[in-house]
């Protein structure tokens, strides 16, 4: 079976978040099924420069966004295409917005280019290339199974929420360019509330719909968490699955790590302690044997950080030390510094995106604070799970799914993997803040959940697994 994956990022070669380690990772997840997945970017300068230098395609004015080329190239030893588009994709900043902030003015009719292309490749225009379905990854995505929709393409389509507050709406004055038919302009089609919406669109058009957990496909059908869109999600919930995220062993493993100043296992625990005080020197921390907490993250309400912000006192107060990497919402990183300066010595605080420093604050912090107001899946606490940094979640999406709370039931039957809270506010997060010390003080007790969070199945066999088995029945349907 031969799977055209669609999506706007990918690890290694283009990340700003979540999305880019599970479009990176999937096509080794679904080769073990039989399943050739190829991944297909648009053409970022860094996307551009590993794709080979000969087109085997060429759209003259792609969607009036200018001369495009598909470009063939490889992800990690898998297939990839690449849309070259200089037009829409070969500028500086960021990958949906200028680095001066504001997101690019023409989103829209980069993203509709793009999604118009992949349904072209799935569909058969480009020689030598065939697909049974195209998988569509977020609302960059979304226009792709319409437009196979109204090209009556013989090709199966799965539409993938990684979040659905990204929504990618546009005004209704786009749609004489997307070279659509005029019935897509409809309830049942492209159209949202007077404009188009790229999301919406693909939730229409798509043969089932994902999302990166269970409890997020239940929580995405109330209005809490729908932002909008739970009436259509939930009129096709027949056709909406919950699968979790896996984490890629080969990125993500302390025991060969080359961000790691110490490599350990389950088994050689002792040896984080030798990360730890690279952490502690790196974020100017006092070396103690209290807890080192860690956050890595976007700076956003989504992940409740305003109210971590105003935790950080208390975590102070407990004995806590805290290194923090993350960028985003101005405000946030304002309120994060100035903690800093607060409590020096015992608040580190590095604003910027890092990748080896991610890995390392999971292979030397104790626990991994991630107080999100919805979080569809969350990699974060995998990766502490993997690393033996405990992670303290609030209950809500695939935080939900993937930690067992060290409840005295938990404790007592040696399952506990971390902390589950109720609910993004500050008496839920101090006092998991003050259970996680309190655990933590029984060095014995916290030996025991870390190596039980290390030894759970978070990677990609399961979760594989059931993306192939989806493929299979909509392709045999
Ligand atoms: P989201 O996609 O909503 O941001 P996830 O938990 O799914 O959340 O994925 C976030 C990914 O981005 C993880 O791989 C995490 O390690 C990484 N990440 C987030 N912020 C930073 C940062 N400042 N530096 C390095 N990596 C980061
Ligand atoms: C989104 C979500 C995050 C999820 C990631 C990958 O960015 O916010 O929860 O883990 O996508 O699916």
């Amino acid at each position: 079976m031969k799977v055209l994956s669609v999506a706007s990022e990918a690890y290694p070669l283009v990340k700003t978040g979540g999305l880019a380690d599970v479009v990176g990772a999937l096509p080794a997840a679904l080769k073990p099924h039989g399943i050739e997945m190829t991944t297909f970017l648009p053409g970022y300068p860094g996307v551009v420069k590993v794709a080979d230098a000969k087109p085997i395609h060429q759209w003259p004015n792609l969607l009036g966004g200018g001369e495009a080329r598909l470009m063939s190239g490889n992800l990690a030893g898998h297939p990839l295409l690449v849309l070259d588009a200089p037009g829409m994709f070969a500028r500086e900043g960021g990958l949906y917005a200028a680095s001066t902030g504001g997101d690019w003015p023409d989103n829209w009719r980069r993203f509709a280019a793009f999604a118009y292309a992949a349904a072209e490749i799935a569909n058969g225009a480009v020689k030598g290339f065939s697909f049974d379905l195209l998988h569509a990854h977020d609302w960059q995505a979304g226009l792709a199974p319409p437009y196979l929709r109204y090209a009556a393409a013989p090709v199966k389509s799965v539409m993938t929420v990684h979040n659905i507050a990204f929504q990618g709406q546009f005004g209704g004055d786009i749609f004489p360019y997307l070279d659509l038919p005029p019935e897509a302009w409809a309830l049942n089609g492209v159209e949202y509330y007077g404009g188009v919406g790229y999301l919406k669109a693909g939730l229409e058009a798509a043969d089932a719909i994902t999302t990166v957990s269970p409890t997020y496909a239940r929580e995405i059908i109330r209005p809490e968490f729908g932002m909008g869109l739970e009436g259509l999600v939930a009129t096709r919930a027949d056709s909406v699955f919950g699968i979790v995220n896996g984490i890629d062993p080969a990125v993500w493993n302390p025991q060969a790590d080359p961000a790691l100043a110490a490599r350990y296992s389950a088994d050689t625990l002792a040896r984080r302690a030798e990360n730890k005080r690279v952490v502690e020197r790196a974020f100017a921390l006092d070396e103690d044997d209290g807890p080192l907490f860690t956050v890595i993250t976007r700076l956003t309400w989504q992940k409740g950080m305003d109210v971590l912000a105003g935790a950080l006192d208390a975590l102070v107060g407990m004995g806590g030390r805290l290194a923090l990497l993350g960028s985003g919402d101005v405000a946030l990183e304002q309120a994060f510094r100035a903690a800093a300066d607060r409590h020096p010595s015992r608040i580190g605080v590095r604003i910027g995106y890092d990748e080896p420093l991610s890995h390392l604050l999971q292979g030397g912090a104790d626990a991994i604070i991630i107080p999100s107001r919805f979080e569809p899946c969350g990699l974060t606490q995998l990766y502490g799970l993997a690393y033996g940094c405990v992670p303290i979640v609030a209950r809500t999406g695939g935080l939900a799914d993937t930690i067992i709370d060290a409840n005295a039931a938990a404790l007592a039957a040696g399952v506990a993997t971390g902390i589950q809270f109720d609910g993004a506010t500050h008496e839920s997060l101090t006092y998991a803040l003050r259970r996680a010390t309190d655990l933590y003080a029984n060095a014995a007790r916290w030996r025991c959940i870390q190596q039980r969070g290390m030894g759970a199945d978070f990677s990609w066999r399961t979760s594989g697994a059931a993306y192939a088995a989806l493929y299979r029945s909509l392709i045999e349907a």
